[in-house]
């Protein structure tokens, strides 16, 4: 063997050590470029691949300067020279046999003044070529020429595989970063059903780490308790035959994180058959916050409809009741001035009466009708919240039965609301009376005030303006509802109290005031377990005007007037000045004639009349009267008594008394005279 042929065969095989050992297309190349240089004797080298459009690119050369490598890094298919090139032909440039290109030497530095393109094939095809040449030669010798073909021949098979191998690479880095990074758990199972992958958002859904999950039966990992045994029978059959109820369809399953929280997913499963056996890969998608947000919709719609429900309800109540109450007051007019022309012994002064009790419980109804329909203007002011409170244990105690006690706990006094006092009252009047009437046995009603700062969700759900509120809680521990009852208890005429006994309009007004505040109500029930109603109202500033509280304004004498009752039998105080109140006057009611003469003292400037009974135990109603014309000469008073007191009243009356009325009288011939006296004119202001 010749000294150059055992060369040539020392460096091709040097070649396909290295060439064995490496895995980097960068370095392959140099060591093909290298090869081919040191085979021909020369000292200058590049390696063009072709490309997916059918051109070349330089990828590797050795010797060339910067900007001649730029010049030529690329052609296309088009350029001169490549079709015989691609056919597999070398091409041999020199000084006297085909002259170089102007364009390989660009920059006409002549880098080049012998050149060698020889073309390398994989499978038949050209994938490539390797240019050798010299700047010291004007021609390749035959030599040369040949050793440089016989590494072309070599390199091809090599070069294509080395490719290949980075590509795979490469496209597997793509695919696991893509995988990695995807914001949904991506996750892989074996034949066997066991973890082969789990991307970071798997870790993070679930909670388990790549390690932890690796290996590890997927359903016990996700499923929630349930449908693990659904899941598994699923994939069993779906192992066999390689499809399954879940393969290529998107289904929503209850998963489990580590921490035993459950939540709703959404899963795609796809089947793949690796090393000729069934594998699954799955795509889960959280859908928590979804599901959410359905529900909020779903929830918001079903208030909606309510609202509207209760609106047209309201509508169609509030036009009854409005033409009901004529109907009624042109019925008990006409029944009270029959009365008054009959004697109390005629048995149609008793049917008389019968038809004014039922008018005035159809007025009740016809009140509370136009309460819910909400056609009532609201006389808001700031108020204490702790006076309301107050004021409702005042009425609740005078109208409950025994066996039931209110307890109240203010969690932080001096709290404030801006409220039509009188309907918020009603409100929680009504929800206190439920509460007594859930209690046949006895029991307690606990009324808790406090504040609470509703945030958007909360006041999203609830229809309202997130902000701070003032809460009054009211519990009992009677017989609670079912969650059928619970849904409809602010239904207008839902009851569930014996015909005839309850309206069931109690919780629909309440509901209809609140809503009025701007406010809003919650409620926990179950059978048996008590009721805890709680009434949010949106907090309000004190109020630094006095005589902005509605109770004051009205003791002060700028409602429709103030009232002292003077009589010792505590029950027709009692009834007075229910009676009064009811009419919209304010009553002080005393027992006693010191009593009195301190609390008219106390109130002279505010009071309008006074009603004093003639008789006293410890003092005479002579005596009072002239004791109070003495502190105020122009105290209008309305005598009454139980006996013929004609002669003393005449004389009071000649003194300045204002009226007199015989016991037993009918509330309207009071109302007429405390009428008459304070509002001379007729009017009520
Ligand atoms: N605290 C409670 N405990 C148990 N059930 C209650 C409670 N509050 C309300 N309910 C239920 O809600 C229904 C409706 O109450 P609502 O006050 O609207 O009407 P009512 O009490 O039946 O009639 P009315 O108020 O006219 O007397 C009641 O019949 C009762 O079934
Ligand atoms: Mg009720």
């Amino acid at each position: 063997m010749s000294e150059h042929a055992s060369k040539i065969l020392k460096i091709q095989n040097d070649l396909s050590c290295r060439l064995g050992r490496t895995s980097s297309l960068t370095e392959a190349l140099q060591l093909c470029v290298e090869a081919g240089m040191e085979a021909a004797g020369m000292e200058l080298g590049g390696i063009y691949l072709v490309n997916r459009e059918g051109g070349i690119d330089m990828l590797c050369h050795k010797g060339l300067p910067e900007e001649f490598v730029r010049a030529v890094s690329h052609f296309d298919k088009d350029a001169p020279r490549m079709k015989i090139l691609m056919q597999g032909n070398p091409i041999f440039f020199s000084a006297n046999n085909n002259p170089l290109p102007e364009s390989v030497n660009a920059s006409g530095a002549e880098y080049y003044k012998a050149l060698a393109v020889i073309p390398f094939k994989h499978n038949g095809e050209v994938i490539g070529c390797m240019n050798i040449g010299t700047a010291a030669s004007e021609e390749i010798s035959g030599i040369a020429a040949q050793a440089l073909e016989t590494i072309g021949n070599q390199i091809g098979d090599i070069l294509a595989r080395v490719r290949a191998q980075e590509q795979l690479r490469e496209s597997e880095e793509k695919f696991s970063a893509i995988c990695r990074s995807a914001q949904n758990a991506v996750i892989m199972m074996d034949a066997r059903g066991r973890v082969s992958f789990w991307n970071n958002a798997a870790e993070t859904m679930f909670g388990y780490s790549e390690t932890e999950a690796a290996g590890r039966d997927l359903h016990d990992l996700i499923a929630s308790g349930e449908q693990r045994q659904a899941f598994r029978r699923a994939f069993s059959s779906f192992r066999e035959t390689g499809r399954g109820s879940f393969t290529g369809k998107t289904v929503e399953l209850a998963a489990v994180r580590k921490n035993g929280e459950e939540f709703p997913a959404e899963l795609t499963l796809t089947q793949i058959r690796l090393k000729g056996e069934w594998n699954a890969s799955g795509i889960v998608r959280d859908i928590s916050q979804r599901k959410r947000e359905e529900a909020e919709k779903q929830n918001l719609q079903q208030q909606l409809q309510q609202a509207q429900k209760m609106e047209a309800i309201g509508t169609l109540a509030g036009g009854i009741a409005h033409d009901f109450n004529n109907i009624i007051a042109a019925i008990n007019g006409t029944a009270e001035m029959m009365l008054k022309s009959k004697h109390p012994e005629s048995p149609d002064f008793v049917r008389l009466e019968r038809i004014i009790k039922s008018g005035l419980r159809a007025r009740d109804l016809s009140m509370k009708l136009l309460t819910f329909a909400r056609k009532e203007k609201l006389q808001a002011r700031t108020v204490a919240l702790d006076a309301v409170i107050a004021d409702l244990t005042d009425m609740l105690r005078g109208t409950i039965s025994r066996g039931i006690a209110i307890r109240t706990r203010a969690t932080e006094p001096g709290l404030h609301i801006h409220a039509d006092t009188n309907q918020i009252l009603q409100a929680l009047l009504n929800i206190c009376l439920n509460a007594c009437e859930a209690m046949p046995e006895g029991g307690a009603v606990v009324i808790e005030t406090g504040r609470a700062a509703v945030g958007s969700g909360e006041a999203l759900e609830a229809c309202a303006r997130p902000g701070a509120y003032c809460v009054v809680s009211i519990k009992d521990s009677g017989h609670g509802m079912d969650e059928t009852a619970l849904r409809k208890i602010f239904d207008p005429f839902f009851t569930t109290k014996e015909p005839g006994k309850g309206t069931g309009l109690g919780l629909s007004v309440t509901h209809g005031i609140v809503h009025e505040h701007n406010g809003f109500i919650s409620v926990q029930s179950a059978p048996g377990q008590g009721t805890a109603f709680r009434v949010f109202l949106p907090e309000a500033a004190p109020c630094e005007e006095p005589d902005a509280d509605p109770q004051r304004a009205a003791a002060r004498g700028f409602g429709k007037g103030a009232i002292l009752v003077i009589d010792d039998d505590t029950d027709f105080n009692g009834m007075i000045a229910e009676a009064l109140e009811s009419e919209g006057y304010d009553v002080i009611a005393t027992h006693s004639g010191p009593q009195a003469l301190e609390a008219f003292k106390t109130n002279m400037e505010i009071i309008d009349a006074v009603i004093l009974d003639m008789i006293l135990p410890d003092m005479d109603g002579t005596a009072i009267f002239r004791a109070l014309k003495e502190l105020r000469p122009d105290a209008t008073v309305i005598l009454c008594s139980g006996h013929s007191q004609k002669g003393k009243a005449a004389a009071l009356l000649e003194q300045g008394a204002a009226a007199y009325i015989q016991k037993p009288f009918l509330l309207s011939e009071i109302f007429e005279a405390v009428q008459r006296v304070v509002h001379p004119s007729g009017t009520d202001e």
